[in-house]
């Protein structure tokens, strides 16, 4: 069976891969490289010894895709293809949109034109905002506050009014929590290009040196030990997610929104005190105010994944530390240079 990959390439989509190859399954990436290199690809294979077919295209060049539909045939897709940077997309929000929006429309149309049915795709619980209800069920209300999360509800929104007028379609729409970690090889991670926003390439970035001290934003926030807290997720255990969500879509029609979460929520601190923990290797940090916009506290409830994916986590915080500090250990440069 033949999934296609949208962003294939990226921190997600890398780890994604990986699983699906172990899995059994034959995988086509197609991605741009706007915020990845083919090299992370390379490294898929060589952690599998397996072939990703690999075509460099922007999801959405309609033309483009079909020839890719035309030659691959897949049976699924997985849609990570996206810019992701919150406060870029507050900034440049024509350009969240455009690319976010156009790449979802692009791949629809011609899933529909090749008569390929399942799709599986990258939510965020951005789409949640600030939650009423802790832990997060999939039926909170939603309300975004940035144009990123925005793009992440509308398309959730368009899948779903076309898996409502076309009943051979299947949509599972996953939330993800708060990705970090890297696979155990320390051959893939996570590579963002320019400035990271992130806590844990923050993190690293400070242990490493590379940056003087992490900036801990805020800590008078009405949580255990004053910092935030959020649902940090291993990216091996969300790949495997992925894997259990294409075997679902394969035996189901209609649309799902599913958490991947772990259900328990950590602090900045905690996180600095497992990373410190867990590697042997200090992280410098000072208080600064706030960050605008961030939300004091979010965990997932991962009940629907548990009872329709029969998916639950395994890794724990140290293992997210570890592996991310692994990657980093090996690749200081990413994967410009090993
Ligand atoms: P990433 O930037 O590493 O991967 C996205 C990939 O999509 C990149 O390889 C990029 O080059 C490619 N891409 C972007 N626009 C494209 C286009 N028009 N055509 C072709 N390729 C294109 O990000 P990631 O962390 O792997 O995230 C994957 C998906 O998951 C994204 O949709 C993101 O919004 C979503 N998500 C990520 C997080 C997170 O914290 N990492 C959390 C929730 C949801
Ligand atoms: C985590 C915590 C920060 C950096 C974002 C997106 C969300 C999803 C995941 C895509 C917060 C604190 C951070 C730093 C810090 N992405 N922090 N110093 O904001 O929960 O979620 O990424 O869908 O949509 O909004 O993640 O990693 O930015 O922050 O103290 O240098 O770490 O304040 O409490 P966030 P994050």
């Amino acid at each position: 069976m033949k999934i296609l990959l949208t962003g294939g390439a990226g921190y997600i989509g890398s780890h994604t891969g990986v699983e699906l190859l172990e899995a059994g399954y034959d995988v086509v990436s197609v991605d741009n490289y706007v915020n990845s290199q083919p090299e992370a690809l390379r490294r898929v294979e060589a952690i599998t010894g397996k072939k990703v077919t690999a075509y460099e295209a922007d999801v959405c060049d309609k033309a483009a895709l079909e020839r890719i539909f035309e030659a691959e045939r897949p049976d699924a897709v997985i849609h990570f293809a996206g810019l992701k940077a919150v406060g870029e997309s507050v900034a440049k929000p024509l350009m969240y949109y455009r690319n976010n929006l156009d790449s979802t429309l692009a791949l629809l149309e011609t899933m529909k034109k090749y008569g390929c049915t399942r799709i599986v795709f990258s939510s965020s619980a951005t789409v949640y905002g600030q939650p009423e209800v802790l832990p997060v069920p999939e039926t909170a209300r939603l309300g975004c506050s940035s144009p990123y999360g925005w793009t992440k509800y509308m398309i959730e929104q368009i899948l779903r009014d076309e898996a409502v007028a076309d009943k051979e379609l299947s949509v599972v729409l996953l939330r993800y929590f708060n990705p970090v970690g890297a696979h155990p090889s320390g051959l893939i991670g996570e590579n963002p290009n320019g400035i990271p926003n992130n806590l844990m390439p923050n993190v690293l970035n400070a242990a490493s040196g590379k940056m003087k001290e992490l900036k801990v934003f805020g800590g008078d926030y009405p949580t255990p030990d004053g910092t935030c807290v959020r649902d940090y997720i291993h990216v091996v255990d969300l790949a495997k997610g992925h894997v259990r969500a294409i075997r679902y879509a394969m035996e189901h029609t209609g649309s799902e929104a599913i958490n991947l979460g772990t259900g328990v929520g950590y602090s900045v601190l905690d996180i600095i005190n497992s990373f410190e923990k867990s590697t042997g290797v200090k992280v410098p940090y000072v208080m600064t105010d706030r960050r605008p916009g961030d939300i004091p506290t979010v965990y997932a409830d991962p009940s629907k994944a548990a009872r329709l994916l029969d998916w639950r986590t395994e890794k724990t915080l140290d293992d997210m530390c570890r592996d991310s500090w692994a990657f980093k250990s090996r690749n200081p440069n990413g994967y410009e240079a090993e």
